[in-house]
């Protein structure tokens, strides 16, 4: 699949697609240190090492974690020509993340936030996630009232609209279009201000910039989060799990791939991916305590070990 196309030949995406080719190896948070050792006047060192490890710890996204590194060598380069008085290139960074629920589209959202704000792209680095109902009013003028206000809370951060589409949902007479003539004269006129990240799934995202000419140029990267694959998945829930100090034994790890395997055959679609890994770990969890909170002298290896019985596939 591809995972990053171009709709248009703008710099940036030229230069991301050239390094892309370059890129050494999976073990991007090496990559990070690297060049943060290398430029001791990076001030946000220790977001940025965090920034590295949080991106370290994501399981897959390979060409996502790849096209960050390249930003980041981007803006520290472009950082450094501006020492020297050299012109700085124009890069835009609103962009459209495609994908099902639960790929990952928010966290990197968020991680992006940080990481340009840690190399001064942007002075704060929050996320505001918004979806329609959020954006659409009651009357003429509304919309652009309550677009406005949201984009000026998103000043300084990332402006992310879950589900787009659905602004062209109800057609020409629809106040989502308002929403959407807001939007894009606001990208122009605070450019460097906010980012814009319209999210939604691949096949509505795609219709909605076919049904919206202006709008593939103005969004020069689109990134897809595929569907994680099913060993994917499994080294999800165990970092999920590692991360609050459980760990799943070999019959939990045979029971989750049994409840995964159903659940992307025969489950209601579309698959929620890791979001759906991430209610059985807790409720494995939940279950753990039932089974145990009543046995006498507990281990600290019982304490930390999800068996088979825990799992189950409802939540
Ligand atoms: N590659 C990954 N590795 C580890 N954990 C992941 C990965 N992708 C997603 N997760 C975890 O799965 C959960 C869901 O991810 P996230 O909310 O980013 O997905 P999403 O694409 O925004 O979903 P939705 O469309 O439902 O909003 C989060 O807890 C996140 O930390
Ligand atoms: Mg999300």
């Amino acid at each position: 699949m591809r995972r990053v196309q171009q709709t248009s030949a703008s710099q940036l995406s030229v230069l991301i697609q050239h390094a892309k080719k370059t890129f050494p190896s999976e073990a991007i948070k090496e990559q990070f240190l690297e060049v943060i050792d290398l430029y001791p006047d990076i001030i946000a060192r220790d977001i940025l090492i965090e920034v590295a490890e949080e991106l370290d710890r994501l399981v897959a996204l390979r060409s996502l974690k790849e096209m960050i590194y390249e930003w980041f060598a981007t803006i520290v380069i472009q950082n450094r020509r501006r020492a020297f008085g050299l012109k700085e290139s124009e890069h835009s960074y609103h962009m459209i993340f495609c994908g099902n629920p639960g790929t990952g589209k928010t966290t990197v959202a968020r991680l992006m936030g940080r990481l340009f704000h840690a190399l001064g792209v942007l002075s704060r680095g929050h996320l505001v996630e918004v979806e329609r109902a959020d954006l659409v009013g009651e009357y003429i003028g509304h919309t652009a009232q309550r677009t406005r206000e949201l984009i000026r809370r998103a000043e300084g951060g990332i402006l992310f609209i879950d589900e787009a589409y659905a602004l062209t949902r109800g057609g020409e007479k629809d106040f989502g279009r308002e929403a959407i003539d807001t939007l894009v004269k606001s990208m122009e006129d605070l450019r460097h201000r906010f980012i814009l990240i319209l999210a939604g799934y691949e096949t509505e995202m795609n219709m909605f910039l076919r049904t919206n000419p202006g709008l593939p140029s103005r969004f020069p990267i689109i990134l897809t989060f595929p569907d994680y694959q099913l060993e994917e998945l499994l080294d999800i829930a165990e970092r999920m799990s590692e991360v609050q100090e459980y760990r799943l034994d070999r019959s939990a790890r045979i029971k989750l791939s049994e409840i995964l395997r159903q659940e992307i055959q025969t489950g209601t679609r579309p698959f929620s991916n890791a979001r759906f890994v991430r209610n059985v770990v807790e409720r494995a969890i939940r279950r753990h305590a039932v089974r145990t909170v009543k046995s006498p002298a507990l281990s600290r290896e019982t304490l930390m070990t999800l068996k088979a019985e825990d799992f189950s596939a409802e939540s």
